[in-house]
């Protein structure tokens, strides 16, 4: 609770009043346009409760809305500029109707008696979790019971970290995906930020650049209980390969740590690199998978993912994982919503697969063009053949001064890298999920810039 008011400075102490910074899209100052700018107000507390020290830990904001606020700076400078946004990895092609029908048709049926259905199974609707096995574990035998039906990936890697609990030590690729850190510093896993090294202490960054070939030297990582590993890797577009993922279970497994594999991209792998953990002979032992329908389908707004917790994982005193992750579904989740379980069965049917494929072509299409621009203008482009990104490398340069300069310059949105980790600096990462023109005016702006 907090309101604007004027109060002299020696009264601050007795209220209890303390100054904010806020963005002045804040509801709390009123803002209807959305527009950024900041505005220092006068906050009067009303409660005794604490603010959870973890959470200020955490320092920046999380990395997207960091972008959007630049984004919005922007444009009310440039209200007449044509704003090109390659930076948030959001899809923007329509879900093919024969899913989206599914879905209405479900959501229609709920308004009669026979159709209505209330709360469904915690673990996920049994055809959905079936048709997921089938589809994407076929050759790995994965059971439907394994798999866990959820709202997104992004949100069970939350749930794994209530699991894990805060006395857990985490490694990262660096760069990665800010959740995995995030939600570690939100847990109580790690200490504080470091200023001169960017990074938390207590974590575990396993560099991933070309120098490695994007994979961590494993011979110099600390041993840490849980390994988050992201493949095809977002930022950096990298797929690992089968030999790569092998010499990760061998480690995880001489060091009885769990592997928290994020497999979101896994559509987009067009080589022979896995597109599951568990194509890795005993990693059902060592490891869980998240994955999800944002990008394979177009599912970012639906929201619907899954966890596969298989049955052999245990704790150090035997307990196995997926009772306890059954636990955290049950308790803090209550399922996913039946309508998008809808929509993943309508995505797994063979003309609902055979449609997102084809959604999945025209993104991996766009990858390609954005690829063949960067290399042409002689930079050094790495990703973009199993992922929807391309990381490009500005040696020398700061990643935020990159941002800004294409920003200012082409009006094109993209992240810097440095906002993955301090892996990142030097990189910018740049989306394949707009639509082709826009990728297409993208790259001639860029053409402009760099040539
Ligand atoms: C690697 C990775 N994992 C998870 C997510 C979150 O996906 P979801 O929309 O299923 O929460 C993203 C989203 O960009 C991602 O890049």
């Amino acid at each position: 609770m907090a309101m604007k008011m004027v109060v002299p400075f020696f009264l601050f102490p007795i209220l209890r009043l303390h100054f904010l910074l806020l963005h002045d899209h804040s509801p709390l100052i009123g803002n209807p346009e959305g527009t950024t700018c900041y505005h220092f107000v006068i906050i009067a507390c009303h409660t005794r409760v604490q603010r959870n020290v973890n959470l200020e830990k955490l320092r920046t904001g999380y990395l997207f809305p960091e972008i959007s606020m630049h984004e919005l700076q922007h444009i009310r400078k440039y209200p007449d500029a044509k704003l090109i946004n390659l930076g948030i990895g959001d899809t923007t092609k329509p879900i093919p109707e024969i899913i989206s029908v599914s879905m209405a048709e479900y959501a229609r049926a709920l308004s009669t008696v026979e159709g209505y259905r209330g709360y469904g199974a915690e673990q996920g609707n049994k055809a959905l979790r079936k048709a997921i096995a089938e589809t994407f574990y076929k050759n790995v035998q994965v059971k439907d019971s394994e798999v866990f039906v959820s709202d997104g990936s992004q949100c069970d890697i939350a749930r794994l970290q209530l699991l894990l609990g805060s006395n857990v030590t985490v490694a990262v690729q660096d760069p990665s995906f800010p959740a995995y850190i995030d939600t570690s510093v939100i847990m109580g896993q790690a200490g504080d930020f470091e200023e001169k090294s960017g990074k938390f202490g207590n974590i575990e960054y396993m560099k991933c650049g070309p120098q490695n070939n994007f994979f961590p030297e494993l011979a110099k990582t600390r041993r840490t209980d849980i390994i988050f590993f992201c493949s095809p890797n977002n930022p950096t577009g990298y797929a690992a390969t089968r030999q790569q993922l092998e010499e990760l279970v061998k480690f995880a497994k001489a060091n009885g740590s769990i592997i928290i594999f994020d497999s979101a991209y896994a559509v987009y792998v067009t080589d022979d690199s896995p597109r599951s953990i568990f194509e890795i002979p005993g990693a059902k032992e060592v490891a869980i998978e998240v994955s999800s329908f944002s990008k394979f389908a177009g599912f970012t707004g639906v929201r619907l993912g899954w966890t596969v917790v298989p049955e052999e994982l245990c704790f150090s005193n035997g307990f196995p994982v997926i009772n306890d992750f059954n636990r955290i579904v049950c308790t803090c989740f209550n399922g996913a919503s039946n309508i998008a379980q809808a929509g993943g069965l309508a995505c797994l049917s063979s003309e609902g697969f055979m449609a997102v494929c084809s959604v999945v072509d025209y993104y991996r299409e766009n990858a390609k063009i954005l690829l063949k621009t960067l290399k042409s203008l002689g930079l050094k482009v790495y990703g973009g053949e199993n992922a929807p990104y391309v990381w490009a490398q500005f040696p020398g340069s700061k990643s935020w001064d990159v941002f800004d300069d294409i920003l200012e310059k082409a009006h094109v949105i993209t992240v810097p890298g440095s906002g993955f980790g301090p892996g990142g600096e030097e990189f910018m990462r740049i989306s394949a999920f707009g639509h082709r023109e826009t990728i297409l005016e993208a790259s001639k702006r860029l053409k402009g810039l760099f040539s």
